[in-house]
């Protein structure tokens, strides 16, 4: 695992943002698994201006979103469809035809997330999976005790997580109870992992993913299993990394 870390949340976006343009410039067409939430919002800014200035463009690629909540209207603003249509697809000019979120309001929603799973295979997989992690560890929506095996599934949001999402709805009781998501067993598919963090409250979870022991209590140790995995986060994120200062000379020697 390669861990960066960075003294402003704006420099988080800024190199996380690189690792996507760069696997996007080499591949045009490829798959680009999009997370919501605050995390992101760097990453996208940065993407948005490097396909204003012409180095990228998203015009060939795909997208899949990670996760989406159940039961909520599809035009209803904070419906991670279109969360993802507003941040992700219209600023960085995807094709919204190529571009899938998990169908929450899907009659046969077991079915609906086989079928995301599906689709994903059958559009050659992820290339470049962006994430951000819950401050319990979670990464998609796949809540502490979610099997390192699982596939996109429906799961029941941890309270925690429904407390931290209630500043995008006008009452925490309008926070959906639950979610369609990408497993941890289909994240790990991905070619490319890239995590993103940003201030304290975030800095237990990312020591526990990445320096504690691999448990499925904390959902983000999974990336511990995968060849191509960087973490990404601002100084305040990273406080309770206990060897911060290999990682700072690990980076320091690969940007020399
Ligand atoms: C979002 C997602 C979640 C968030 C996590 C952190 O698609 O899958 O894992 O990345 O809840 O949320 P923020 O970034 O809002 O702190």
């Amino acid at each position: 695992m390669e861990i960066i870390i960075l003294p402003t949340p704006d420099e988080v976006g800024r190199v996380a943002a690189a690792k996507i343009a760069s696997v996007v410039a080499k591949k045009p067409s490829a798959v680009v698994g999009l997370a919501t939430g605050s995390s992101p919002q760097g990453i996208y800014a940065d993407l948005r201006r490097r396909v204003r200035a012409g180095e990228i463009s998203f015009a060939e690629a795909r997208g899949f979103a990670l996760d989406e909540y159940v039961g909520i209207p599809l035009e209803h603003p904070e419906s991670y469809a279109a969360v993802i249509a507003r941040d992700v697809v219209a600023p960085l000019g995807f094709d919204a035809s190529r571009v899938r979120v998990p169908d929450g309001r899907a009659a046969d929603l077991e079915f609906a997330a086989k079928e995301y799973d599906a689709a994903i295979r059958a559009a050659g997989g992820i290339d470049v999976q962006i994430l951000g992690i819950g401050a319990n560890g979670h990464i998609g929506f796949n809540e502490p005790t979610s099997s390192f095996a699982s596939r996109t599934r429906i799961k029941t949001l941890a309270p925690s997580t429904r407390d931290a999402n209630a500043r995008f709805f006008d009452s925490p009781e309008q926070v959906p109870t639950h979610c369609m998501t990408q497993g941890l067993g289909t994240i790990l598919e991905a070619r490319e992992l890239v995590l993103v963090a940003q201030g304290p409250t975030k800095a237990a979870a990312v020591a526990a993913a990445v320096e504690g022991p691999l448990s499925s209590f904390v959902p983000g140790s999974a990336l511990q299993l995968h060849e191509h995995a960087t973490v990404v986060v601002d100084e305040e994120a990273a406080a309770g990394l206990q060897i911060a200062d290999y990682y700072r000379a690990a980076a320091g020697r690969s940007a020399n």
